[in-house]
């Protein structure tokens, strides 16, 4: 049937449902932040058997009785959304839920916790830039982190003590996956190699894991002073406050976890001359090398959830810094113009890669 302004109405409402659905998509994310603030993973996590009642979820969180029912409410979308799966309840039994592998990842004592990742991304100081992308977009800003805060994230992080905090947890938290990912499947990276700058390093998470892994290899963490300040090195770990756009100690190789994907290709070619300049300045050839860990864009071979969180990373970049995500294309103009002769991209699983770039 046609509406008298040529709208067919199941085309109509389609669309309208579409428009809510997208609308109300931030409601995911919420409900998500608030079953990690009251801890709900972490008590299904902690129960005796791998369903957890309802009512025992509600007296173990002692909400407030008049807003109990709301706890069901809860479960209920984010069993929709994956983290939880509600078993069928037998006659006369009550609904429970346990933790789907995903629900897994959002307990907070576990090795492979993203709940710093995602307390950090749904903060109000991370998403109050998203409502000055459209000033942003008529300004001359560099970022809209800069239309709302009126100072670039590091700069922030440097004056604020709960966003430093928050940053450098959620950098953790993601380099302890990572770090065990890698040390297991991608150990070959590192062979042969004497000593390592990780460039960016944060609270040296990643650093510490190779330096455990490879006792003999010296390696040096270089970050802001505000992140590194008060930290101890061990007998092969140092840590550096420092600039990387300034200085980067000499070494047989760089690492840059996830560091290029916050900058422009101007400040980027500017970092990998850096990078080129430190692993060529001790001397030593053969195992030189920048080793970057980092997206490398694929719309192509990736299934509909991967792009869009391909293309939310990419927007996440432009909004918090003056970065983005790149494709392979994109990377290998940056190595060429820093004046690197080769590379190399091992594809792993999940959404980032290892690439090996040779001067
Ligand atoms: C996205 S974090 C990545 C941290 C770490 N590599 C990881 O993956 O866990 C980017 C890091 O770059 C650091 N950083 C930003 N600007 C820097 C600069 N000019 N010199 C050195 N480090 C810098 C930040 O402090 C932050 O720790």
């Amino acid at each position: 049937m046609e509406l008298q302004n040529g709208f067919d109405v199941n085309e109509l409402f389609k669309a309208h449902a579409h428009i809510w659905n997208q609308t109300y998509n931030f409601i995911n994310s919420m409900c998500l932040k608030c079953a990690i603030q009251l801890g709900i993973p972490d008590l299904i996590h902690n129960h005796a058997q791998p369903f957890m009642s309802l009512s025992q979820l509600i007296a173990s969180l002692q909400v407030d009785p008049a807003k109990s029912s709301g706890i069901g409410r809860l479960m209920s979308i984010l069993t929709h959304s994956g983290f939880f799966q509600k078993k069928k309840p037998q006659e006369g039994e009550e609904e429970a839920y346990a933790l789907t592998y995903a629900g897994r990842l959002l307990v907070k004592d576990n090795p492979t916790s993203m709940t710093s990742s995602l307390l950090l991304s749904l903060d109000p100081i991370q998403m109050e830039p998203w409502h000055h992308l459209s000033t942003w977009f008529l300004n001359d800003d560099p970022t809209a982190y800069h239309t709302a805060h009126g100072m670039a994230i590091w700069e922030y992080a440097s004056r604020n003590p709960k966003l430093n905090n928050l940053f450098n947890n959620a950098m953790l938290c993601d380099s302890r996956l990572m770090s065990s990912a890698m040390l297991h499947e991608y150990k070959r990276v590192f062979v042969g190699i004497d000593s390592l700058v990780d460039v960016g390093g944060g609270t040296g998470t990643m650093a510490k894991a190779i330096a455990q892994s490879f006792p003999s290899m010296e390696c040096t963490v270089l970050d802001l002073p505000h992140v590194v300040a008060g930290l101890k090195g061990t007998s092969n770990l140092n840590y550096i406050g420092g600039d990387m756009f300034e200085a980067i100690p000499n070494a047989d190789a760089v690492l840059l976890k996830w560091i290029l994907h916050d900058w422009g290709d101007e400040e980027c070619v500017r970092i990998l001359k850096k990078c080129k300049e430190a692993i060529s300045g001790n001397g030593k050839t053969g195992n030189n090398k920048v080793i970057i860990i980092d997206m490398v864009v694929d719309h192509q071979n990736k299934d509909h959830e991967s792009v869009e969180t391909q293309l939310f990373l990419d927007m996440l970049m432009m909004v918090l810094f003056t970065g983005r995500e790149r494709s392979e294309q994109e990377w290998v103009k940056l190595f060429f113009s820093a004046g690197f002769s080769n590379y190399k991209i091992s594809r792993v699983v999940g959404l980032r890669s290892i690439i090996e770039i040779y001067p």
